[in-house]
């Protein structure tokens, strides 16, 4: 168990945090190239200029050398399923050919809890090593594998949400539950708020609940209205298709969850492709957020998301890896492909605003400003530290970076695991690639 170290410690690097949207402020971020991050007892005690702050440290205070790095607040990843990490990168047609093949056998193996122990273990490890401290995360079917997640992250004390899928139709009958929730809501007893632990409401789907599924799903949203709620909509338009079969009644896909009480806000919705701008204003309206999987949908071919229109419309946004059917567990190559994605819409997403979305975007779309994404006093001290010449090309191509601008897009361009040099959590290392400590006073 790795505790919050009781006594300061400092960090010297580059500082970079926002506190506001680059896509609305003009004075979004601050930076700060010869920083000092000082943490006591798992929080962010003081952020500022090296000269400024170095002479009000305690004598004796560690003073960690990074100079020539960046320290940016955690990546937080808002959308990913920790039993399909040993399923990624497996091909299918299409999303839900690929459910067929891959996710639901795979899925099912998570009912046996020492298999669900040893990969909570290699999922928390793969998340720290790509610099992510917080995650939404889908667990399987069975309340064994939100048990197993749970408890491997509080053992390491980690800010995570994540929750057991519901779903009591249309899958395999080895993975259905039903509408009675007495697992999920003894889940929520046991570990929302829990330390660092959040219980998240999982409908899997609409097209995988029935509606007395997702009416009792609603009923447990109400009664525990701080807990997360996390569900996929508009993904694949052969999905959508099936959803308006099933709930002919219903104005849109995403109408379903409305119906059903499932739009508020701390409800994260995967994916929002195919919406309408009536969907894009609910979504405003209701305090939802969006989570854009941009490797899963490229990977899956599901189309491509529109973030202006989100924009335009005011709802949150923030990013998700989606493994399994996400490509990478690293929120650089999240950020790469989701520019590329906004390009092919026509729109243009800056770097800063990539990382922005990654950190305070994502905890201000969790309802968690002030607590995470942030090198603010008080918040918790999660936060990593960038290398920018981790590789050879990213160190040729920083080397002459004209601006932050350049050095941050090079960094989610070029960049992925080998570019996070350390994590840490509460104020805890929780990932090292090389040593971190080399007191200067
Ligand atoms: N829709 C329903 N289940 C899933 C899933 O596991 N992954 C993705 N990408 N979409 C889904
Ligand atoms: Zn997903």
């Amino acid at each position: 168990m790795s505790n919050p170290t009781p006594t300061p410690q400092a960090y010297r690097a580059s500082l970079l945090t926002f506190h506001a949207d680059p896509a609305f402020a003009d004075d979004a971020h601050t930076w700060i190239e010869d920083g000092l991050l000082v943490v006591a007892d798992g929080r962010i005690q003081a952020a500022g200029d090296y000269a400024t702050l170095a002479p009000t440290l305690a004598p004796g205070t560690p003073v960690a050398d990074y100079r020539g790095h960046i320290i940016t607040p955690g990546f937080i990843d808002t959308h990913l399923h920790f039993p399909q990490t040993d399923m990624i990168a497996s091909p299918a047609p299409g999303l839900l050919p690929w459910l067929d093949t891959y996710t639901f056998p795979t899925e099912r193996q998570f009912g046996d809890p020492a298999h669900a122990r040893a990969g909570a273990e290699f999922f928390l490890d793969e998340l720290l090593r790509n610099g992510t401290t917080t995650a939404l995360v889908y667990c399987s079917v069975h309340k064994a594998s939100a048990e197993a997640f749970f408890e491997a992250s509080a053992a390491r004390n980690l800010r995570m949400a994540g929750g057991k899928v519901l779903m009591d139709r249309n899958c395999p009958d080895f993975l259905q539950d039903s509408a009675d929730l007495r697992d999920s809501e003894d889940l929520i007893r046991r570990w929302h708020n829990n330390g660092r632990s959040m219980y998240a409401i999982t409908p899997r789907f609409a097209p995988t609940s029935t509606e007395a599924q997702l009416a009792a799903t609603g009923e447990l949203a109400r009664a525990y209205p701080d807990t997360f709620i996390q569900t996929h909509v508009s993904e694949n338009q052969d999905e959508c298709a099936w959803v308006g079969q099933l709930f002919p009644q219903r104005r849109s896909y995403l109408d379903v969850y409305e119906h059903y009480g499932l739009m508020r806000p701390r409800a994260m919705f995967g994916h929002c492709i195919w919406l309408d701008d009536t969907d894009f204003s609910r979504l405003a309206q209701t305090g939802s957020a969006i989570a854009h999987c941009p490797t899963s949908n490229l990977f899956l071919g599901s189309g491509l998301f529109d973030m202006k229109r989100a924009d335009d419309a005011g709802a949150m946004v923030a990013l998700g890896t989606d493994v399994g059917a996400g490509t990478s567990f690293s929120m650089l190559q999240t950020m790469n492909e989701a520019y590329k994605v906004a390009r092919l819409k026509g729109s243009y997403l800056p770097a800063l605003r990539m990382f922005y979305l990654a950190t305070l975007g994502a905890a201000r779309s969790m309802g968690l400003e002030g607590t995470i994404g942030t090198l603010a006093p008080g918040a918790e001290a999660d936060f990593i530290v960038l290398d920018r010449k981790a590789t050879p090309l990213l160190a040729r191509r920083t080397a002459h970076a004209g601006s932050l601008e350049e050095t941050l897009f090079a960094l989610a361009l070029l960049g992925d695991d080998r570019a996070i040099r350390a994590t840490y959590a509460a104020g805890a290392c929780v990932h090292e690639r090389s040593p971190a400590f080399t007191p200067s006073n």
